[in-house]
């Protein structure tokens, strides 16, 4: 059996639905559903269910202290054409960047190949295709500095994800905590 796994943070309810309260209804733009939203640590793709084991195994030796995020702010990746929008977490936070590198670390000891692309923490509320940046301008304004509360990050979850024709659908595969 193979999964199309990522590693995440999930995020408070509350804040997610605030964030998915805040999109109004625009052409070529899908906001997502409460439960689509979390922060990606690291996208794995396929792996099959040995793999996986071994990856939950290295996971489960993470060590790292819980902390706490602002989510702030919203931003888009993509420059004319949008293709993400995104809420973000403000900057300097060495603890989250410590348990993105231990992420990365435990997949390749799992023997799977990981992005080493410089890590952008943000949560992706929408996905565009095709709205221009001109159409986005205003809500991007109203939203540059806007406070959605702060978020207690005291594990973190191995998703699968499924992809549907009305979007992915995730499910709670593994969790870990953070040490206290
Ligand atoms: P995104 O929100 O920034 O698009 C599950 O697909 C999660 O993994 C998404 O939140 C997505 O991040 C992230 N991800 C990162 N790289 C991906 C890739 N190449 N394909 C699909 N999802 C990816």
């Amino acid at each position: 059996m193979v999964h199309r796994l990522f590693i995440a943070l999930e995020l408070p309810d509350s804040i997610r639905e605030t964030l998915a309260g805040i999109g109004p209804p625009m052409r070529r733009v899908r906001w997502l559903l409460p439960d689509q939203m979390h922060l990606t640590l690291a996208f794995l793709g396929d792996v099959d269910a040995e793999a996986q084991a071994a990856l939950e195994t290295k996971l489960a030796e993470i060590r790292v202290a819980s902390f706490v995020i602002p989510i702030t702010g919203i931003g888009t990746f993509g420059h004319s054409h949008p293709k993400v929008i995104w809420a973000g977490v403000g900057h300097g936070h060495p603890h989250l960047f410590a348990l993105h590198k231990k992420v990365l670390d435990a997949a390749l000891a799992a023997g799977l190949p990981t992005e080493l692309r410089a890590f952008h923490p943000h949560i992706t509320i929408a996905r565009a295709d095709g709205a221009s940046r001109a159409s986005l301008k205003p809500f991007l304004k109203k939203h540059a500095d806007t406070e959605f509360g702060m978020a207690r990050m005291d594990h973190f979850t191995l998703f699968s994800s499924q992809l549907l024709s009305g979007g992915a659908r995730y499910r709670i595969e593994n969790r870990w905590a953070l040490a206290d």
